[in-house]
């Protein structure tokens, strides 16, 4: 036990505040084949079409010879050093023999908000090694915490109409310069330059500031949902994919529903999301069995309603994603095997990471649309409580130790076993973590709880909308180590 304690600590000290950088990925770029109508780059002989009313930067790596070039009325080339447009000297160039139109795509179709023209990752390496994280749809376009790049030597265009108006950034680097203060940017947004890259209603803001909180911070794009779903799926109605799984999965801040599990987790102000991200991508993750699943985890607002109908506001809450690369009727059972493990972590360790309680949704293509005649279908909802842990004092450290056992009388424990919507009631989100403990050896709480006692019992008796709880074993006495 004081050897995970130390563990906890080691992982505390190593979390590094949470990071993501997000890289624009379309280019404007001269060489860049997909820019020009023909897919492939001018040649000699061609006729190099820029059509006049395009408003555009294009950034130029080398040097070419041209027959003719039509050039745009608003716009620039960059060079780099050494590049350049010469005359074509009549001189023999391979394969170009007949020389023909070919134009350059404009760029005006790039939006900010599409989730599909960013890759993200947590750090600069991962970056530029293709490590991208996996995340919801709104998260995929840069949040307010976020470092956004768009690649040294490479022009763009993009649309940065915004319904919020405002684009908070932690910061923005373009053409190799990085700015982190609004005034910086703002002087560098009324160039010449900077109008041909951006157009739109948006206006950057700039902080420079990490998310102050371990716990982590919302991405802060939920006011541009309909315009990021819109953008990624074609303002002209296209429909989300078709999928195999029963009673897909919606999830908080994603355009479509998914196949796979969803974990939702309150917790206490002691979690730390970079840890526990971490625990999960190093303790499960990153075993063979897992290597076709992706995760992805962030703080969201879950919305909240009065038995499901009336909306009342919404509350902070860990969102985990699982989705696999199994198809068919094997489709999210992967997901659904890793959420489990999750499950049986947090009722054992839970507490130690502040995490006060988990519920789990799945859905999967395994069962037949013949089977049961549950909503479930491939749905398990179950709630683990986990109760308490992580006090931390002014220079002294809480820790909460496994020991003896104590029983509870068993009224106690079945005045626990409420439904979903009665905890909600009675508990609001500042007083969970806050309860007593309570005592209970594990080795009698099948028997204390019934059928509820692990995550395999609840499959198939459980909608997806109720929640059942069952009992977390918990630590049994404190004892102060340091
Ligand atoms: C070329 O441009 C397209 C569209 O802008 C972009 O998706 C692609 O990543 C670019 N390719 C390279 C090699 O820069």
């Amino acid at each position: 036990m004081k050897g995970l304690f130390f563990l906890l600590l080691f992982m505390q000290l190593l979390a590094a505040p949470v990071a993501v950088y997000k890289q624009w990925i379309p280019n404007t770029n001269f060489e860049n084949a997909s820019n020009w109508d023909k897919d492939r780059l001018p040649c000699a002989n061609d006729m190099v079409l820029f059509k006049s009313n395009e408003v555009i930067s294009v950034f130029v790596q080398s040097s070419h010879s041209l027959t003719d070039m039509y050039l745009p009325l608003n716009g620039e080339f960059i060079m780099a050093p050494g590049a350049g447009f010469a005359a074509f000297d009549g001189s023999w160039d391979p394969g170009c023999d007949t020389g023909s139109d070919i134009t350059f795509i404009d760029a005006e179709k790039y939006k900010w908000h599409d989730p599909a023209l960013w890759h993200a990752a947590t750090s600069l390496a991962d970056l530029e090694q293709g490590n991208y994280i996996f995340t919801v749809d709104e998260e995929r376009v840069p949040c307010r915490y976020d470092d956004v790049i768009f690649q040294p030597e490479t022009s763009f265009r993009v649309n940065i109409d915004s319904s919020e108006r405002m684009i908070h950034l932690r910061s923005i680097s373009i053409m190799g310069q990085k700015f982190t203060s609004d005034a910086a940017l703002a002087e560098y947004m009324q160039s010449s330059s900077a109008k041909l890259q951006f157009h739109g209603n948006g206006t950057f803001q700039v902080t420079n500031a990490r998310c102050p909180d371990k716990s982590g911070c919302d991405c802060g794009n939920a006011g541009e949902h309909r315009q990021i779903c819109a953008a990624l799926l074609g303002d002209s109605g296209t429909r989300c994919p078709a999928l195999v799984c029963k009673g897909p999965l919606q999830l908080v801040g994603h355009c479509c529903e998914i196949c796979g599990a969803t974990i939702s987790l309150e917790y206490t102000p002691g979690f730390d999301i970079t840890q526990y991200r971490n625990r999960i991508l190093h303790d499960f993750l990153s075993l063979p069995k897992y290597a076709g699943v992706q995760m992805a985890i962030s703080k969201v607002h879950k919305p909240q309603s009065v038995l499901g109908i009336v909306p009342r506001g919404s509350v902070p809450v860990i969102q985990i994603v699982l989705i696999d690369d199994k198809t068919e009727s094997q489709t999210g059972t992967n997901a659904e095997l890793l959420a489990e493990d999750i499950m049986r972590d947090i009722a054992e360790h839970g507490d130690s990471f502040g995490i006060v309680s988990g519920t789990v949704q799945v859905a999967t293509g395994r069962y037949s649309s013949g089977q049961g005649d549950t909503t479930a279908g491939g749905t398990i909802a179950g709630t683990i409580i986990g109760l308490l842990l992580g006090l931390l004092l002014v220079g002294t450290m809480l820790f909460l130790y496994r020991k003896g056992m104590i029983r509870l009388p068993s009224g106690h424990l079945a005045g626990l076993w409420n439904r979903k919507e009665d905890q909600d009631a009675v508990a609001g989100p500042s007083d969970k973590g806050f309860d007593n403990p309570i005592f209970d050896p594990p080795t009698n709480r099948a028997e204390s709880h019934g059928a509820c006692s692990g995550v395999e019992a609840l499959k198939g008796m459980t909608s997806k909308d109720s929640g059942i709880y069952f009992v977390n074993p918990l630590y049994d006495e404190m004892e102060i180590i340091v």
